[in-house]
């Protein structure tokens, strides 16, 4: 077991206290990461109390407390998973091999550049939702925003920790880059590019919750399985905190569908734009975007460097002790997609080559349950939303640069020229959902585009003060 030392100026359960030199160069570290969470963090609520989970333990009980904490007084901590001191490489080249409690010298480069883009992703998410606090729909959503935000910064913290226990000089110096990289920045900007661009409004966030922190989902549960086990540990607990942001998403997205419909039903039309609602047509755009973005992030359909990294064991498949096949790759085959001017085909690769598909596909999946909720809500409309064909809109890999639709036809540019504004959110589906977008503070209060939530937070009523606004 590992003991929590949950009083140390950074909350942890690394014996950080036991090791005074990496200590001191972390707390040297968190007053910059405090800077940036004032300047960067949520435009506004700075200082008002919250009630926020605060992590301070990885058992299966009682990992969290819940309490109301002004944000930058939050204890952002270091947990790491309990060890597991049999625990096999299972996967690659060292299959079957114990796992290791530090870098090998080979693997250095590659480690620091996976743990470094992933960092990278926590802080982005941070900024890029900054300015949405101003227009949260209840402050049930505004503090389940919050949460997302210190979570995604404790996130960091597990990442700093890593480059800074493990990675020397350079470590601390991508550590302090972090911090110096900013979403949207033309000069310094975060490493992905879906990262870059703001989430403007509440739909887009819960959009983004339930597709782009489900990518990170798939990216950790991959890196779980490294044989470099403090990552493993390190990605195990944070998979923890990343549900909670995943489910904001999928009941958010629910409670504008639940919404919509009634709105529907009242007023006996699909156009429910007049009555203050999201119509499931403009819904469906915000859905095919934020998808197809996401699926970018999984990278193209072959994969040299995903094909090493697995090879040296450095980052699995999702669930790869689940999966029944010798768990090296290099002879087993699979089809990828391929496009060329005759059409959408496909070719057959070494799936080691493939497995950036291979994790895009178990994605889709995963997206595709959130759908089915979703449409047992609509089938009382008879409407019914779709995950679009993974080449519709895409900027990476085989389909990049081509015109597809969201049913996978491969048009001409004129063709799609003539639709995409029935695919893709316009100026004027932008314009209306941001009309729709009024703070609401009062305890209870829900803005009208969106249904309350069917129970509050940690046994909390729906109408708890989860923010102090006074
Ligand atoms: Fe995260
Ligand atoms: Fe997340």
């Amino acid at each position: 077991m590992t003991t929590v030392d949950i009083d140390a100026k950074i909350p942890n359960n690394v014996d950080l206290a036991g090791d005074r030199r990496l200590q001191r160069a972390l707390e040297s570290w968190q007053p910059k990461f405090i800077q940036w969470w004032r300047d960067l963090g949520p435009v506004a609520f700075k200082e008002n109390p919250v009630y926020l989970r605060t992590a301070i333990d990885v058992g299966r009980e009682g990992w969290a407390h819940f309490d109301h904490v002004s944000m930058p007084d939050y204890r952002w901590g270091i947990f790491l998973a309990e060890p597991d001191a049999d625990r096999k490489v299972a996967f690659g080249d060292h299959k079957g091999d114990h796992v290791w409690q530090e870098v090998p010298g080979e693997h250095r480069a590659d480690l620091q550049r996976l743990i470094v883009v992933q960092g990278d992703t926590e802080p982005a998410s941070v900024e890029q939702q900054r300015d949405l606090c101003l227009t949260a729909p209840s402050l049930y959503d505004l503090r389940n925003l919050f949460q997302v935000n210190v979570e995604e910064g404790r996130h960091l913290w597990a990442m700093v920790y890593l480059l800074h226990r493990y990675f020397g000089r350079q470590g601390r110096d991508e550590a302090d880059e972090m911090l110096e990289r900013h979403s949207g920045d033309p000069d310094h900007p975060r490493i992905l590019g879906a990262f870059n661009e703001p989430t403007p409004d509440w739909l887009s966030f819960f959009l983004f919750t339930y597709f782009t922190d489900r990518d990170g989902k798939f990216q950790l549960a991959s890196l779980r399985e490294s044989a470099f086990d403090p990552l493993s540990r390190t990605c195990d607990f944070m998979l923890k905190e990343e549900a909670h942001h995943m489910f904001v998403g999928a009941t958010g997205v629910a409670r504008v569908v639940q919404r919509s419909v009634e709105l529907m039903k009242a007023h006996d039309t699909d156009d429910i734009r007049p009555y203050g609602g999201i119509d499931i047509a403009t819904l469906q755009k915000y859905l095919n975007f934020h998808y197809s973005v996401s699926l970018d992030l999984f990278g193209a359909e072959t994969s040299t460097n995903a094909a090493n990294y697995f090879a040296a064991g450095l980052k699995g498949r999702f669930q790869e002790e689940k999966r029944d096949d010798d768990h090296i790759l290099r002879d087993l085959y699979r089809f990828v997609p391929e496009v060329t001017d005759d059409g959408i085909g496909t070719r057959e690769v070494t799936q080691l080559a493939a497995l950036n598909e291979t994790l895009r596909d178990d994605y889709t999946v995963d997206c595709q349950k959130g759908l089915d909720r979703w449409n047992r809500l609509l089938a009382d409309v008879d409407l019914e939303l779709t995950l679009p064909h993974g080449g519709f809109h895409r900027a990476v890999g085989t389909f990049a640069g081509r015109a597809v639709s969201p049913d996978g036809r491969l048009l001409a540019d004129d063709e799609w020229a003539a639709s995409v504004d029935e695919w893709l959110p316009t100026d004027g589906d932008r314009e209306h959902v941001e009309s729709l977008m009024v703070g609401v503070d009062q305890p209870g209060q829900m803005a009208g585009w969106v249904a309350p939530p069917a129970s509050g937070i940690h046994q909390q009523p729906v109408d708890y003060d989860y923010v102090k606004v006074t």
